[in-house]
């Protein structure tokens, strides 16, 4: 299956904020994405004895059979080490698994057929019983589907009745994955102090990753997230391993008698759930945990180096708050007596919230005093926030089906801002963490393509369809929905009402339509709107408004927004306008109709401004007519603090994205970010980087870039300004949002030629050559990653070499990931070809960092044509990793007719063939913009930068 290139992308996005905490900062639980890179739908390893047959004409398991427990007992053959030791033959290490599972239930219509989910495993031995009468029930015929049923059909020869309880037994073998999937293994390397000389050796272990449909992969079950049952696993292993599950562990036992190579663990069994959420782990690690005897244990589980450091510590400290937390919050009591969390080596997604014992990628959970930024800790803070929150939301109450997965995902992201707020309040991330995902929403919702947050049943039916529901709508918009009702009927009643929905729920599946019934009983303002239809029009249409509001005569209408302003939807919402005006408080409207509608409190009086959804509770942009938006330029540049700060940041979103979508000129989108040179917030600042972001693309080879940079240069010297002694001192402000702006308004700064920025810069990287030891570096591990970046940058041959010197020495993942990128910025060419032939030498470029070093080099203006010509001459060797990314990101600048040519030319006469249509597409879309925009834009910086140089 190929790549969901724009899933792949949001990935990558996240991956470099974890590992280096990078300028935009865009700290979102987009990181939380179960987006799967690869192969998960790969072929079956063990051939099946039987064969394929037509599908049933619907993919669901019938519901005459209910699931209520599962015995499992699983043989993991992996060994941890494969330890040298002279004249003793070294084992080979073995991928395989076996094991065999009793699962009893009930029958609630009589049938002579069984129907449960299977996908490559060998199976045999079955069994079928009666469990009142402890007969055994004769068995016809059994058969694997091999298509996307996955089904496993066993034909009996007797009738099952209704009312009775049965037991199906059966032996199974399958196959460890090496890509992450199913029952996987991952593979680590350890320092070994036993020796004289100390060496890395390599170790490995086994972990699930089940999410959504792979629990049929590792034993045959009932696979749909309705189908809960108890799970009781008993795990053997062999010796010196420990193993980890969703119930509290007994053992490890020895098995008796001779074997002195294996042993077991017996799993307590697990509250009802779900089969996606089922887990276990076998592996060498070591954990940091509360005392003995304590009502909860809780521990976090790590390489045993990575314990031994106290890299757990920060992530074991916050999990006890937040589980308090929602414990209080839910007013519901977290269920099973032990809460571990384990940091893998390699997992995909970033996080799995089984029930119990919780994965993460080692980014998401490991933090190293005095290396990693303390913007990490956002990062980790997060996403703990959020696998906690699925304990309730998820894990107690689940979606009856994927089709309302946003049950999960979107509250457990909207659930995971109060308690990070709650358990860092220092931070003040919270507006932060809501911009960013909810621009995320914004971005991904306003394509034609977009598809509704509950989307039909019956389009969701395939592994294939399922996948696609872990996206940005899903978890952004879910979130976002959720954070406009709250608003709507009141945190308090919004709040009373979860309580009473997660206690009628727990241990069921839920709809969307549950949930609005609860919300409905709890909110005082009866007779206001009515909950349900207001929030399926939300729900169940895709996209979102633009609401267009005429000040001078108040007419007002509201219609779908799209990028493409050919694109037309007849979509209508109920829209709560929250919205104040330069001389009257706040005050609400609702906007039922599509318009324009006469609404005579949006009429500008006295030539005040109106500005309409206050602090974007709303999910929708607005526009005004020309006059409003001057006033409101006007006011922001007199007195900016009139205006709320996340309207600051979402005016010029907005802006932005109205003349992307040709509904207002580009230059009032410029217009506003004149007010910058007075702005010490991070979200105004966030947003306007990210937007001009793509305009630095299109013009930085260009006449456009001189007087830009200059226009740049002087608005972010007030912000430089108010941060320099913390800068110039390598300290860093309290606040995060400030910590963010710090590295945003350095990054802007010199790259934009601030003279003293870049002196700073300069001074700070000679000080830590001369000091030519890390652990006498003076640089602020916030601001390392910007700081190694700008100096290579200004600098020369001499920066370059430390920073490649340092780059080989570290074995730091995080400095190494920072100096890696700092390497591309350098302005010299022939330095940047020297760094891209280093990516064809794995000793000197990883495989898997190849695309992503050549797409930082390319990122820089100084070395695109040459990216581009390298990535030509060597695709073989670097289309391996991700060729989408790679090529999207290579060819990001292409806005003439030429390059169009020698794109196409280059996508149809090479091997393998690149995924060129999208980076085609960009390209399209971007001469046309070029050829629109151009000169307005040059005439405007131009003009804006005539006085000030
Ligand atoms: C290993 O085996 C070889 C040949 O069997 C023998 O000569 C040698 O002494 C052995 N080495 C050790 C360390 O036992
Ligand atoms: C390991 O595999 C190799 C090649 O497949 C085989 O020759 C060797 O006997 C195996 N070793 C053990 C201990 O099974
Ligand atoms: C299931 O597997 C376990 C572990 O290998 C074994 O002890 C047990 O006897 C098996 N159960 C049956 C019914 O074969
Ligand atoms: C350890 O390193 C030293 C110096 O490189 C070497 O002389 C010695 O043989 C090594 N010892 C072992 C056990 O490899
Ligand atoms: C707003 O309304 C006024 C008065 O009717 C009209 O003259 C003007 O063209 C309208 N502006 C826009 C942008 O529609
Ligand atoms: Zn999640």
């Amino acid at each position: 299956m190929p790549l969901k290139p724009g899933l792949s992308k949001f990935f990558a996005v996240a991956f470099v904020i974890l590992t280096v905490s990078s300028i935009a900062g865009m700290i979102s639980l987009i990181a939380v994405f179960k987006i799967q890179l690869a192969g998960w739908n790969a072929t079956s390893p063990i051939p099946t004895t039987t064969t394929t047959l037509s599908p049933p004409p619907i993919m669901r398991l019938p519901r005459n059979l209910i699931p209520e427990s599962y015995n499992i007992f699983i043989k993991v053959e992996l060994y941890t080490r494969i330890v040298e030791v002279v004249n003793v033959t070294t084992p080979n290490q073995t991928l395989s698994f076996s094991g065999n599972s009793t699962v009893n239930f009930h029958c609630a219509e009589q049938t002579r057929h069984i129907y449960l989910h299977s996908r490559d495993l060998r199976i045999f031995n079955l069994s079928v019983t009666n469990k009142s009468m402890g007969n055994s029930i004769s068995i016809n015929s059994y058969t694997s589907y091999k298509d996307e049923t996955d089904f496993l059909k066993i034909e009996l020869i007797n009738t099952l009745l209704a009312g009775k309880n049965y037991s199906l037994f059966l032996a199974f073998q399958g196959e460890l994955s090496e890509n992450l999937n199913t029952l996987y293994v991952s593979k680590y390397t350890e320092t070994d102090r036993s020796s004289e000389n100390e060496t890395t050796v390599e170790r490995f272990l086994a972990a699930t990753n089940l999410e959504p449909t792979n629990a049929r992969s590792l034993f045959p079950c009932f696979d749909e997230p309705d189908m809960k049952a108890r799970f009781k696993l008993t795990v053997i292993h062999r010796r010196e391993t420990t193993a980890l599950s969703n119930g509290d562990g007994q053992g490890p036992f020895l098995i008796g008698g001779d074997d002195d190579e294996w042993q077991y663990t017996v799993f307590e069994e697990s509250p009802k759930m779900s089969s996606y959420l089922f887990a276990f782990t076998v592996s060498e690690f070591t954990s940091l945990k509360t005392p003995v005897g304590d009502v909860l244990s809780i521990q976090v589980f790590a390489r045993p180096e990575a314990t031994a450091a106290g890299h757990t510590k920060y992530a074991f400290d916050v999990t006890k708050k937040i589980l308090n937390f929602y414990e209080k919050h839910f007013d519901l009591k977290y269920t099973p007596k032990k809460l571990y969390q384990i940091a893998l080596p390699d997992l995909e997604p970033l996080a799995m919230e089984n029930w119990g014992l919780i994965t993460y990628q080692e980014g998401a959970l490991l933090y190293e005093e005095g290396v990693s930024s303390w913007l990490h800790k956002e990062d980790i803070v997060s996403i703990i926030a959020h696998e906690l929150a699925h304990q309730w939301f998820g894990n107690m109450v689940t979606m009856k089906w994927w089709n309302d997965l946003w049950l999960n995902e979107g509250f457990s992201s909207y659930m995971s801002y109060f308690a990070v707020d709650s358990v860092e309040p220092t931070f003040q991330i919270k507006d932060t963490l809501i911009m960013g995902v909810l621009h995320a929403a914004f971005e991904e919702d306003a394509l034609a393509s977009s598809r509704p947050l509950s989307a039909p049943v019956e389009e969701i039916q395939t592994a294939f369809d399922i996948h696609g529901m872990f996206d940005a709508i899903t978890y952004c918009k879910g979130a976002i929905v959720l954070r406009m009702l709250a608003d709507i009927v009141g945190e308090e009643d919004f709040n009373n009402g979860i309580r009473a929905y997660l206690k009628a729920f727990n241990g069921r599946n839920a709809e969307q339509s549950d949930f609005w019934k609860f919300i409905e009983h709890a909110k005082h303002k009866k007779s206001f709107f009515n909950v349900e239809s207001f929030m399926n029009e939300w729900t169940t249409q895709a996209g979102y408004p633009v609401v267009t509001i005429n000040t001078t005569n108040g007419e007002t209408y509201q219609k779908r927004f799209f990028y493409n302003s050919s694109a037309h939807s007849d979509s209508l919402w109920l829209i709560p306008i929250q919205y104040m005006t330069a001389i009257a408080p706040p005050d609400f409207h609702w906007l039922d109709r599509r318009g324009p509608v006469k609404i005579a409190k949006f009429i500008s009086k006295k030539g005040e401004w109106i500005l309409a959804n206050i602090n974007s509770t709303g999910y929708y942009r607005v526009n005004y007519n020309p006059e409003n938006w001057h006033r409101l330029l006007t006011q922001l540049e007199a007195d900016l603090d009139r205006i709320p700060l996340m309207n600051r940041g979402q005016l010029i979103d907005d802006a932005f994205n109205l003349a992307r979508a040709k509904q207002v000129n580009v230059t009032l989108a410029l217009n506003l970010t004149r007010f910058l040179r007075n702005e010490t917030a991070y979200l105004p600042w966030e947003s306007t980087v990210r937007n001009l972001e793509y305009f630095i693309h299109m013009f930085d080879r260009s006449e456009v870039y001189g007087p830009m940079q200059v226009y740049l240069r002087e608005q972010v010297k007030g912000l430089y300004n108010f941060l320099k002694n913390h800068t110039d001192n390598s300290t860093v402000p309290q606040d995060h949002s400030l910590q963010h702006n710090q590295i945003l308004a350095i990054e802007v700064a010199c790259s934009n030629g601030l003279p003293e920025c870049i002196a700073m810069v300069k001074e700070k990287f000679a000080d830590w050559m001369t000091s030519n030891s890390t652990k006498t570096n003076n640089i602020h591990t916030n601001l390392r990653s910007v700081i190694y970046c700008q100096a290579v940058a200004a600098g020369g041959k001499e920066e370059w070499e430390f920073a490649w010197e340092k780059f080989l020495e570290s074995s730091d993942t995080s400095e190494k990931d920072q100096l890696r990128k700092a390497l591309s910025c350098t302005k010299k060419t022939w330095l940047l070809n020297r760094y891209l032939e280093y990516t064809l030498d794995p000793n000197k470029i990883r495989l898997m960092d190849v695309a992503s070093t050549i797409n930082y080099i390319a990122e820089n203006a100084a070395g695109q044509a040459l990216a581009w010509n390298f990535i030509r001459a060597h695709w073989k060797y670097v289309s391996q990793g991700d060729p989408y990314t790679l090529l999207e990101g290579v060819t990001s600048r292409f806005s003439t007719k030429f390059e169009l040519s020698e794109l196409m030319y280059f996508v149809t006469n090479s091997e393998p063939m690149p995924p060129g249509n999208g980076a085609i597409e960009q390209t399209q879309v971007n001469i046309k913009w070029v050829g629109e925009n151009k000169d307005v834009i040059l005439q405007w910086f131009k003009r804006e930068t005539a006085e000030m140089e």
